[in-house]
């Protein structure tokens, strides 16, 4: 095996030995509490039985078919999302992942209006390809940055380390508004084909957006006629507690991405959800763009059986609840506990923790993107977490709650006694300490 994103010589991967719900365990009999939901795609956990079951049934009925063809598991796994997706975002392109979906959206925008240009922001994921990769505003961009790919980064708010020295959360949206108008205005409105958010960023950080923002950013898309992507790869199907986080914010953008949670990663699947003017382009006039395996029937009837239950179960309630009356409460009395914990953030099942080693001043308790002995105590706080039960999701300073959607209060309220005990490892590298 070669691995994603590593030194190939200084990684040691846990071998896996099973599965099932919130929980995974290895060939020494110790088991862990999975706080990362895999890469923030079990949404319902690992071997659900009756999504377990559907790929089973589909792939004795037909376990694979090209494209081009209307396969009954891909045109009910395209019906359901279109039913779930906001506004007119009615027409559903596959593709294997999140990365493709980016691709592909970015793609449509710039064949719809014609222009080139795509703006995407600081602190942001968008995935490992070409185009996604040089959207991605985190330092996994650096090594295949080109320059010339037509991507331009701006910066969106975050109050807790405001790029505009804000104050307030009406202060952080206003000027970071017209960041974005200041922005386009020098790269030129005519050139821009897209403006590409997460609509909640997740690896980056999980930072809410401030009221109005989204809204505003939708206003500027619609003055300049650009085409305003929301990327929900992270984000989508329930993990913020709605089935897509823009219904937070009211906002319906021209194209949506998602992957992930759509099928909660049991088979690889991704796509682009379609608002009528994209779709009207492309009506008369071929897409240049598609996938050997764009709608794959395990895929869609994994996707099919993986929305079921989540109406069945109430799995987007579950993530609403739990996070609110568990996860936000739990995280709170961390807070005032843990001098490291600088701010907790976040909905549904879709939190961040910014360890800082002084709360006062907010340094990071790691420098950004710190590796070997700058990352120690981040490190020591992994090590702890695991030693307890739990596996913890870490992006530089920060840790992630991100736990199945359908976790349960008991299996939340585990979790959050053992980041209690791992925390106390980050505290001794804070100035309280
Ligand atoms: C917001 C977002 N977009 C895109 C991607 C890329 O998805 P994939 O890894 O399936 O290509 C990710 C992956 O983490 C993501 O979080």
């Amino acid at each position: 095996m070669f691995h994603s994103w590593s030194a190939q010589g200084l990684i040691d991967p846990l071998a896996v030995a099973g599965a099932e719900g919130s929980y995974f365990w290895d060939y020494e009999g110790n088991r862990y509490l999975d706080f990362t939901s895999g890469l923030v795609f079990t949404n319902i956990g690992y071997q659900h039985p009756k999504v377990v079951a559907a790929i089973q049934e589909q792939a004795a009925k037909l376990s694979t078919f090209a494209p081009a063809f209307a396969v009954e598991p891909r045109s009910e796994a395209a019906r359901l999302i279109a039913e779930r997706t906001p506004g007119d975002l009615d027409k559903i392109f596959f593709t294997n992942g999140g990365a493709e979906a980016v691709e592909n959206a970015v793609r449509m925008a710039r064949l719809h209006t014609g222009r080139h240009k795509v703006l995407a922001a600081y602190r942001s994921y968008h995935g490992g390809t070409t185009t996604a990769i040089n959207l991605t505003g985190d330092p996994r961009r650096w090594a295949s940055d080109n320059g010339t790919s037509g991507t331009v980064h701006f910066w969106a708010p975050f109050l807790y380390r405001s790029a505009f020295y804000a104050e307030n959360e009406a202060e952080e949206c206003a000027r970071a508004l017209q960041h974005l108008e200041d922005t386009i205005a020098f790269e030129g409105p005519a050139a821009i084909a897209a403006i590409v958010l997460e609509t909640i960023p997740g690896t980056a950080g999980i930072m809410t957006p401030p009221p109005g923002y989204l809204a505003g950013v939708r206003e500027i898309c619609d003055r300049y006629g650009i085409v305003f992507v929301l990327d929900e790869v992270m984000a989508g199907f329930g993990r913020t507690g709605k089935w897509f986080a823009a219904e937070h914010f009211d906002v319906v953008p021209d194209l949506m991405t998602f992957a992930k949670g759509v099928n909660s990663g049991y088979v690889p699947l991704g796509g682009v959800a379609i608002s009528g003017a994209i779709a009207e382009t492309f009506e008369k006039r071929p897409y240049p763009g598609g996938l050997t395996y764009s709608g794959h029937p395990l895929a869609c009837a994994a996707a099919v059986a993986t929305i079921q239950v989540m109406e069945e179960e109430r799995v987007v309630e579950n993530a609403a609840v739990i996070g609110e009356t568990v996860i936000a409460p739990g995280l709170r009395a961390l807070a005032e506990r843990h001098p490291s914990i600088g701010e907790i953030r976040g909905t549904g099942m879709f939190w961040a923790l910014d360890l800082v080693k002084d709360r006062e001043t907010r340094e990071p308790l790691v420098p950004y993107n710190a590796s070997g002995e700058a990352n120690a105590p981040m490190a020591a706080f992994g090590a702890a977490c695991k030693k307890n039960g739990l596996w913890p999701f870490i992006n530089m300073n920060r840790t992630h709650v991100v736990p199945p959607c359908n976790v349960t209060e008991a299996e939340a309220k585990e979790g959050l006694a053992a980041l209690d005990i791992a925390l106390s490892a980050a505290d001794e590298h804070t100035t309280a300490a």
